[in-house]
């Protein structure tokens, strides 16, 4: 009798993740070990709503990084970073964070075997992503500051022998982040002629915009987009030209005052002919709640502020200094949104949402039903 040896069902090199799929455009070689959870290969989903409200026959994308392995686009830049940081040696990794580059860092250097130090500043993160560091196995320090003050002492640590760093200065970090404009191209067929993206620390407006501009060399795209960023109103340098020394935004992940990449971002804005532009707290919970409600995309609140500029200059009264009008008739937009909405409930749990009580029978739940018609 002959025993069928079934092959498995994956082969044991890696298959997915961005560097697999993108690795001429990476800063890997032959003798670089892949660090991947098979990140990125987002989907681009079409919004008909916002289409819709753009009016203009334009068609408007959601590229939603939250289904990333650790739940945000940080993960595109981490398997790079991570990667490179074996190859070189490194034994420790560490990272500042609002809290998604912190799950991030955790899972990539736990699947590398290396110990992660992440800095957050105290009480500022939300509980989900807290979480994801602790599980992944991290040291987490809880620094008595802000992001800034995080980032300044891990620029500090970074010096000690055999550490490496894994923030978005770390230029294998924003590397990796630009395969988002490449898939946007690879689904469109081209480049589209607006993209919006929440600005924080500014790594991924910079890490998109070089993406664009190497896949039009390279004979990929025909156009380039404008780049179009929004800070939380409290919380938004690169808008006033000037630090803040304390930001302050419901949306966490953008809490930052003094950004890393606020020279790539400019750059971005002004070679792309786009543009920065504020939106309020109160605008981009609104839209966080609008793409879940009205096309099904949970995405945490920081994320959301792209999708608030955009709804702020559909609404009637249309801002008389929209940051990206007079579009194109039939214009393609995308807006990056950038983490799940699962990391960070405690605003939505908090904003009064009730479950309708109901006795164990079908009457009661029809009941209830009725009144929701
Ligand atoms: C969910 C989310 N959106 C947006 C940003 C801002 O990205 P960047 O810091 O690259 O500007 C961050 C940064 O932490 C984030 O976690």
């Amino acid at each position: 009798m002959t025993t069928a040896v079934c092959p498995p069902a994956f082969p044991s090199t890696v298959t997915g993740g961005v560097i697999h799929r993108f690795r001429d455009f990476l800063p890997v070689t032959a003798a670089t070990p892949v660090i991947s959870l098979s990140e990125g290969s987002t989907p681009l989903i079409h919004s008909p709503k916002l289409s819709g409200l753009l009016g203009a026959d334009c068609q408007v994308y959601l590229k939603f990084e939250g289904l990333n392995p650790t739940g945000s686009f940080k993960d595109r830049g981490m398997t790079v970073a991570m990667s490179k940081a074996v190859e070189a040696g490194a034994k420790l990794v560490v990272c500042a964070s609002t809290g998604n580059t912190s799950a991030s860092a955790a899972a990539y250097a736990a699947r590398a075997g290396l110990v992660c130090a992440v800095l957050l500043p105290r009480g500022k993160i939300a509980p989900g992503k807290l979480a994801q560091a602790y599980i992944y196995g991290a040291t987490v320090i809880e620094v008595d500051g802000n992001f800034d003050d995080c980032l300044r002492l891990v620029r500090e640590l970074a010096q000690e022998p055999g550490t490496a760093i894994v923030n978005s200065i770390n230029p294998n970090r924003i590397a990796g982040q630009k395969t988002a404009a490449f898939e946007v191209v690879d689904a469109l067929g081209d480049a589209p002629d607006l993209h919006l993206l929440p600005v924080g620390n500014a790594g991924n407006i910079t890490a998109y915009w070089l993406g664009y501009q190497e896949y039009k060399r390279a004979g990929r795209a025909r156009k380039l987009p404008k780049m179009t960023g929004f800070q939380a109103a409290g919380a938004a340098p690169i808008y006033y030209n000037q630090v803040v020394p304390h930001p302050e935004t419901a949306a966490s992940a953008i809490r930052i005052g003094n950004p890393a990449s606020w020279l790539g971002a400019t750059g971005a804005i002004r070679d792309s002919g786009g543009a920065i532009d504020i939106v309020s707290d109160e605008q981009i919970l609104h839209a966080q709640r609008w793409l879940a409600a009205e096309e099904g995309v949970f995405v945490e609140p920081a994320s959301a502020a792209s999708v608030a500029g955009l709804l702020r200059c559909c609404s009637p009264e249309r801002c008389d200094r929209c940051p990206f009008r007079p579009l194109p008739l039939g214009a393609t937009v995308v807006c990056t949104v950038t983490g799940h909405g699962l990391k960070d409930v405690a605003t939505i749990l908090s904003a009064g949402f009730q479950p309708h009580p109901a006795a164990a029978d079908k009457a009661a739940v029809l009941k209830i039903l009725e009144k929701c018609r």
